[in-house]
């Protein structure tokens, strides 16, 4: 089952996607600073006065690529961030404060929360609900994109990997491939660059770890981890035990030695008694993985004391659950995540 979201923009002519031969790994903070220096100097001559939008999920790529353009050409870009709704907790207040706040960047911030949850609503299948966020997201970015004025380029967080396994393609880690019919040229400056270099950039640029080492994030986000069709109870259960689920993982020193870990709301209930009184709510889902390139996946072994803190925060925390399951299947057979 092929469960990305349609990629928008593969015909695009790419200046050259091939990554040259000299260029040396970045694994130092020296050799970021050298690459930021040269990347500066290069966007500056590129887009000279020129008007720049980009897609800032909050992801990784899009944020060190709106990092160096503010640090190149300033208010020349407009970052847009969208939010379906589907966001985990903070996130989008985190973009705000980073981006407008601390680098006194353009930000452009559309809360679309009602309209995804609208277009969503009684949408079941897997496949239908990533196209339809897919389309909402595209449909908003181009709306707010035509509001500004003389725009030349699109900015993309387009990393090496993305050339090689997608054939010059930016799938925009967030919902999709971008607009194609706004004309834009494309800027990706980090089109050459792995992922561990991206961080490394990223670091060297200061952004917040948090941002820098987040944790891989689906383009449709929790909006796959409320399985079936998504309802506001059931969301705001993903997203306020995922929230539990990080901050535990934090404190318990696991924020970065396992690969993906997030919770999962199905959408059916079971029994469940709450002072004497007999409930029906939903079980939430935790899981945890380790894995390299995401194509196979182990199940990471929780220590039983830390999944006991969760499940009692959880079933204290958040509403309309009474049940805390840990899922013990690997890839293969399972896959990552739930849909
Ligand atoms: P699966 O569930 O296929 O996931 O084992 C492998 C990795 O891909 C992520 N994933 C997605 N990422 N859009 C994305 O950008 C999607 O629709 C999507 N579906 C899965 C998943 O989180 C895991 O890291």
């Amino acid at each position: 089952m092929h469960r990305r979201i349609p990629e928008g923009n593969g015909d695009r002519k790419m200046e050259s996607n091939r990554r040259p031969e000299s260029m040396a790994r970045i694994d130092s903070q020296p050799l970021a600073e050298k690459f930021i220096e040269e990347s500066l100097s290069e966007i500056k001559k590129k887009i000279g006065d020129g008007k720049v939008i980009l897609a800032l999920s909050g992801g990784v790529d899009s944020s060190v690529v709106a990092a160096l353009l503010i640090k190149a050409i300033g208010k020349q870009l407009t970052c847009i961030h969208v939010n379906h709704g589907l966001m985990r907790k903070g996130e989008s207040e985190q973009v705000i404060s980073v981006f407008r706040d601390q680098l006194n960047a353009n930000l452009v911030y559309v809360d679309a929360t009602e309209r995804f949850l609208g277009k969503l609503e009684g949408v079941s299948d897997p496949e239908q609900k990533r196209k339809v966020i897919g389309a909402e997201f595209i449909r908003i970015f181009e709306e707010e994109a035509r509001k500004i004025e003389g725009v030349k380029f699109l900015a993309q967080g387009t990393i090496y990997p993305d050339i090689i396994e997608s054939k010059g393609v930016k799938a925009h880690h967030n919902v999709g491939g971008l607009p194609e019919d706004l004309g834009f040229e494309l800027c990706e400056p980090v089109k050459f660059l792995y992922k561990d270099e991206v961080r490394m950039v990223g670091k060297a640029l200061g952004l917040p770890d948090s941002m820098v080492y987040r944790q891989p994030f689906p383009g449709p986000g929790l909006g796959v981890r409320c399985t079936g069709a998504i309802t506001k109870d059931r969301l705001e259960a993903v997203r306020e035990s995922d929230a539990i689920l990080r901050e535990e993982f934090a404190k318990a020193g696991l924020e970065r030695k396992v690969w993906q870990y997030f919770t999962v709301v199905p959408d059916y209930r079971s029994t469940g008694v709450r002072e004497g009184v007999r409930s029906w709510d939903w079980p939430v889902i935790i899981r945890a993985v380790n894995t390299t390139d995401a194509m196979t996946a182990t199940v990471e072994e929780i220590p039983y004391p830390l999944l006991k803190i969760i499940t009692d925060r959880i079933l204290a925390e958040v509403k309309g659950v009474n049940r805390v399951l840990y899922d013990l299947s690997p890839k293969p057979c399972a896959t990552i995540e739930w849909e």
